[in-house]
Order: structure tokens, then sequence, then C-alpha cells
């Protein structure tokens, strides 16, 4: 899977890869370096058939990601800085529209761009131990990778905006409670609660489910009617697939369906 200095990779043998971001020295911050990886990482993960779902986690128990590296930040100039932002928005649009499944283990700290990252992907499992924020405020900058775009669409405008204006840090339960977080998990159950809902999602049809991802995030970008639309298009055309016919004749033989993903 290439070299990479800061980031983990492990495929196991049920087609889930977990990316673990590893930069323990800075609370795995997000520096240039790091995005760039994640970029090329997302690249071959989608190449890679033997790859279902993918896991994002960071290493340690104290942090997932403590947002992108201040210290490389503070001397950026106004159009590095957009630069930047750019760069990273574009590779958390390519998770966020990523072919397969990406579910968020979030083991500890998700500030700024660690809370982006994590809203960048389908679904966030969270640990105790977690701490969800966007504290840029206090850094004279807004959230430069989606968070203003992102968490409104997650928990609402009004929760999104207070914290936003605060820089407030919440806790795992706070974050479940406003839908931020899809389930809480003891720290060390938190990668078996990803697994198994990888799992999960890996025994359905995976090209029924590649078309809800899709369906979703297209639609949450349109009119409902437009997406509506679209929906109906999507749902026509998985009638041609093997898994449908698959999944249909499984429940009527009453067994359990084999999907091939065709
Ligand atoms: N960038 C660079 N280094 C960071 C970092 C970051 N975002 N977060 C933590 N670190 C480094 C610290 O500088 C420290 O390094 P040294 O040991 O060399 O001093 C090390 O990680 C450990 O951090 P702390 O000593 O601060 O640990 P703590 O337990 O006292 O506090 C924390 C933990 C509350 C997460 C604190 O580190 C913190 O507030 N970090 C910054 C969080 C933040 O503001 N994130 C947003 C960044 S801006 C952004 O992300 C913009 C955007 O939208 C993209």
């Amino acid at each position: 899977m290439g070299d990479y200095t800061n980031l983990l990779v492990e495929i196991d043998s049920d087609g889930i890869g977990t990316v673990t971001i590893n930069r323990p020295k800075a609370l795995n911050a997000l520096n240039a370096a790091t995005v760039h990886e994640l970029d090329q990482m997302f690249d071959q993960l989608a190449a890679n058939d033997a790859v279902k779902v993918v896991i994002v986690t960071g290493s340690g128990e104290k942090s997932f990601v403590a947002g992108a590296d201040i210290l490389e930040m503070r001397d950026k100039t106004a159009v590095e800085g957009r630069q930047w932002g750019q760069l990273a928005q574009g590779v958390f649009n390519k998770i966020e529209n990523f072919s397969k499944p990406v579910i968020a283990a979030v083991n500890g700290y998700a500030l700024g761009g660690g809370c982006e990252l994590a809203m960048a992907c389908d679904i966030r499992i969270a640990s105790e131990k977690a701490k969800f924020g966007q504290p840029e405020v206090s850094l004279g900058i807004p959230p430069g990778f989606g968070g203003t775009q992102r968490l409104p669409r997650l928990v609402g405008k009004g929760r999104a905006k207070e914290l936003l204006f605060t820089g407030d840090m919440i806790d795992a339960a706070e974050a479940y409670r406003i839908g931020l977080a899809n389930q809480v998990a003891a720290p060390d159950e938190l990668i078996g609660k990803a697994k198994a809902m990888a799992q999960k999602i890996i025994a359905r049809a995976p090209i029924a489910v590649q078309v809800c991802k899709t369906a979703v995030n297209r639609g949450l970008d349109v009119d409902l009617t437009s997406g509506i639309a679209y929906e109906a298009e999507v749902f026509g055309l998985c009638f041609a697939t093997q898994d449908q016919k698959e999944g249909m004749t499984a429940f009527i033989e009453k067994r359990k369906a084999n999907f091939t993903g065709k």
C-alpha cells in the first residue's frame, strides 16, 4: 500500500481497511504532508478491490486528530491560507464521496480539522473519551476544512452556530445527543464496534449501499424534487443488478442472500 510517514494502514480478511493517523507527538494534527498522504491513501483504497469498507481512526487513546497543524499554519499569507483550505477540502470531499463506506472511529480529541475529517466520513462512532469541537475562533480563523458547511448539515443551524461561535468542546454523550456521533463505545471496544458495523454493511448488497450513499450526498445538495427524481433513477438501475435478483429470491426462498456486488 505504498510508503506513508504519518499514516498506518491495515486491511483485514473481511475487507475492512483501517487507516490510522499517526503523528502522536502533535496529537495527530494534520500537516500538509499528512493531508497529501490521505489523498494518496484514499486513491489506493479506491483501486483495491479487496477493501469494502474503510475505518479512519487516530493513534493512541488521547487524540483522533487535534486539528490542522497550528505550527505549520501560523505564518501563512491569505493566498497560502486559501490554498491550504482548498487542498484539505478537496481531500475531505474525496472521502465524503468515496465509492465505499467510510466510518470514523473517533478515539479522542476531534478538534477543528479533526472534527471536520470525522464529519467527512459517512458514520461516526465515538469513544467515551472522544471530545468534539471547532475551536478555530480562538485562533482567529473560521473552520476551513468544511466545518461551517458539514456541521449544520449534521446537527442543525442553531447547534452548529453555538459550537462554531463559542469554540466549546463537547463530550461523546453530547455529540451523540445532537447527532454528531452515531454511537458511543467504551475505548477498548471502539474499533470492535466500528468493525462490527463495517461487517454488517459488507454483508449487504454493495451496489445498493453505494447508491444509498450517493443519493443521500447528492440529495442534500439539491431541492427535494430533484433528490427524489435521482432516487427513482438509481432505484430503477438497481433492478439491472444480479444482487437485486439474488436479494429478492433469497427472501422468497427464506435463505440468506449471497451478494456478489454485480
Ligand atoms: N497543531 C500542532 N500541534 C498540536 C496541535 C495542533 N492542532 N494540537 C496539539 N499539538 C501539539 C502541542 O503543541 C504539543 O506539542 P509539544 O509537546 O511539542 O508542546 C502536543 O501536541 C501535545 O499537546 P498539548 O500539550 O497541548 O496537550 P494537552 O493535553 O495539554 O491539550 C488539546 C490537548 C486540548 C487537544 C490541545 O493540544 C489543543 O487545544 N490543541 C489545539 C486544538 C485546536 O485548536 N485545533 C484546531 C486547529 S485549527 C484548524 O483545525 C483549522 C481548520 O479548520 C482546518
